[in-house]
Formats: C-alpha cells, structure tokens, sequence
C-alpha cells in the first residue's frame, strides 16, 4: 500500500479534496494508495476535525512547544516517518521547511502554491498579483526543493482577473481551481505517471498538466 501522508495548517480544503478524490476513485484498489494520515501544527484546523470525521489517522504537533525549527521538524520526521510515505503532501501547511526535512523526502514531496510560479513565491500572492495587474493568475503544484516556493512543476491553472475583482475573489476563483489540479497531480504520482527529467516533470500519458 503506497501510504500518502498530508500536512496542513488551516482550512484544509486541498487535503479534503485529495481525501474525496481518493474516496470516489477508490485509489484502495485502483493503485493501492491511501490517506494515511494528516498532520497539522495548528491545534484548531478545521482540517483536522475533517480528517477525524472521515476516520483518517490525525495528528495535532504543536511548532510552538519547540526550541528550534530543528526540534520540531525532527519530531515531525519521525512521526511522518512512521507511515513510511510513499509521498508527502503540503497543503497549507504554513511552515517554511528546513533543507534536512526537504531532502529526507526529496521527489515524493509535493506542495501547491496559490500563483503562477515562479511569479510570486511567498505569502500574499493575489493582493501582489492585483497590485502588479496581472490579467492571468493560478496556482501551481510542484515538487518541493529546499529553495522557498520552488522545484519541477507538476500541474498549473490559470483563471482570469475580473474587473472588481479583490483578493477574496481572486483566491477564491484560485482555490476552486486548486481543488481539481492538487488531486489530479497526488492521482499521477501514485500511478507512477510522473517523471521529472533535468528539472521538468512529464505527465508519462501525455496528459495536459494545465487546467484553464
Ligand atoms: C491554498 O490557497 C494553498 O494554495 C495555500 O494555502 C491555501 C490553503 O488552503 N498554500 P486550504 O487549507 O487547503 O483550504
């Protein structure tokens, strides 16, 4: 069984889409892959409570009850490491990971990231995408590398800047969007459908890897 464990922060709308995809698709039998668990930092993610819901193991590590980014991330290790993961996901998770957490799972370590990199790495991408008048905006999958919002992109989609539209809007348009390409993308690796060649991945169908 090819174990996927999820890291969140908040809301967790990403990892609850991964969840139903994995549910409606029956990932289980069709590539023996499973949520395995979901592990946030913040004590009061809606995430969490969605997980314990559906039955998934879920996990609540306090970053604040840490000395260092060090001793936090090596208790997360080890905790993830319990699963042995076929792949970790970040979605939402609000920490920025140290280059040991980063290359421990180096390739079976994905993130989403609410613009169209490399535009925009960071926080607050819709209001630095309105204030730049951007027309397009998106989000990204990508594989993670120790560099910040960064690494060979799975998945992007694109939507259109609205006249009147404010970041609320923005991000809500990107987010429906992050719903359908976050599954879609954790489906492809667990299938085996990715391959990364000197820093781009290739969808190995052939499959569109953009959603417009
Ligand atoms: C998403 O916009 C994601 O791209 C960003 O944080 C947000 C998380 O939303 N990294 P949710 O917790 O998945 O609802």
């Amino acid at each position: 069984m090819k174990n996927i464990v999820i890291l969140i922060s908040g809301g967790g709308s990403n990892m609850a889409a991964i969840v139903k995809a994995a549910q409606t698709q029956n990932w289980k039998s069709q590539f023996s892959a499973q949520i395995a668990a979901v592990i946030s930092n913040k004590a009061d993610a809606a995430g969490l409570a969605y997980a314990k819901e559906q039955s998934i193991p879920s996990l609540f590590i306090d970053h604040k009850a840490y000395a260092s980014r060090e001793a936090f991330e090596a208790d997360l290790m080890q905790q993830i490491d319990t699963y042995q993961p076929a792949l970790l996901v970040l979605a939402g998770f609000m920490r920025i990971l140290g280059t040991a957490f980063v290359q421990r799972y180096e390739g079976r370590l994905l993130n989403i990231h609410p613009s169209l990199l490399p535009a925009f790495p960071g926080l607050h991408t819709h209001r630095r995408a309105l204030e730049a008048g951007c027309q397009l905006v998106g989000a990204t999958v990508h594989f993670v590398t120790p560099e910040l919002d960064h690494g060979p992109i799975v998945m992007q989609s694109a939507v259109p800047v609205l006249a009147g539209d404010d970041e609320a809007a923005l991000s809500a348009r990107v987010l429906a969007t992050e719903h359908v390409i976050y599954p879609l993308s954790v489906r492809w690796f667990v299938e085996g459908k990715l391959r990364v060649e000197q820093g781009r991945v290739r969808q190995v169908d052939g499959a569109s890897q953009v959603l417009m």
